[in-house]
């Protein structure tokens, strides 16, 4: 698939196959990850790979995260907080790297799916992140068991301005 095909054809995947995702191919989506922008190249991030079942299990009770422990693994992206830099700039730069998986996955037929329902304190004991660290995001990585339609987007009128907002 041509790159533009692959951004413009991902949906979110909530619903996975059983089938592990190999080795190879997980290394590839963390490699997309790595080679990702940074400000001042400060590489601010920290991914955490979780695929035991039962840490899986344990970030999976939110209301809109049970899909968790159906995932081949979820990758919890951390980001730098512990100067100034850091704060400014980690949050931006961990979520470019995030979606440079997300999309590096789907391209290697890998869905995935953004989650924001977490409780920080809580992954971050469960998975003993540093205080100096917080946890932007989790995404969950699988081979799709759905094929959600199309998403309904905001028009382009309506989002993008010329010359002025
Ligand atoms: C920062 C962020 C947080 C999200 N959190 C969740 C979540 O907690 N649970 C969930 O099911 N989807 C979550 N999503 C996925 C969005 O619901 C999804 O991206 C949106 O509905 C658009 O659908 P699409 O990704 O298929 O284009 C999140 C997405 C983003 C970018």
């Amino acid at each position: 698939m041509a790159l533009i095909d692959v951004v413009l054809s991902r949906r979110s995947i909530r619903r996975y196959e059983e089938r592990e995702v190999p080795e190879e191919v997980l290394e590839k989506i963390l490699e997309a990850g790595r080679q990702a922008p940074s400000a001042s190249n400060k590489q601010p991030w920290h991914f955490i790979v979780v695929a035991d079942e039962g840490i899986k299990e344990r970030l999976s009770q939110g209301r809109w995260n049970s899909f968790i422990r159906d995932s081949a693994f979820t990758v919890v992206g951390c980001g730098y907080a512990g100067d100034a830099y850091g704060r400014r700039w980690s949050t931006v730069d961990t979520t470019i790297a995030l979606q440079n998986m997300v999309i590096a996955a789907w391209s290697l037929g890998v869905g995935s799916c953004w989650i924001g329902d977490f409780k920080e304190g809580e992954v971050k004991k469960l998975l003993n992140i540093p205080g100096s660290w917080k946890v932007i995001a989790l995404i969950s990585f699988g081979y799709p068991a759905e094929q959600p339609g199309s998403k309904q987007k905001k028009p382009i009128e309506e989002i993008v301005g010329r010359d002025r907002f």
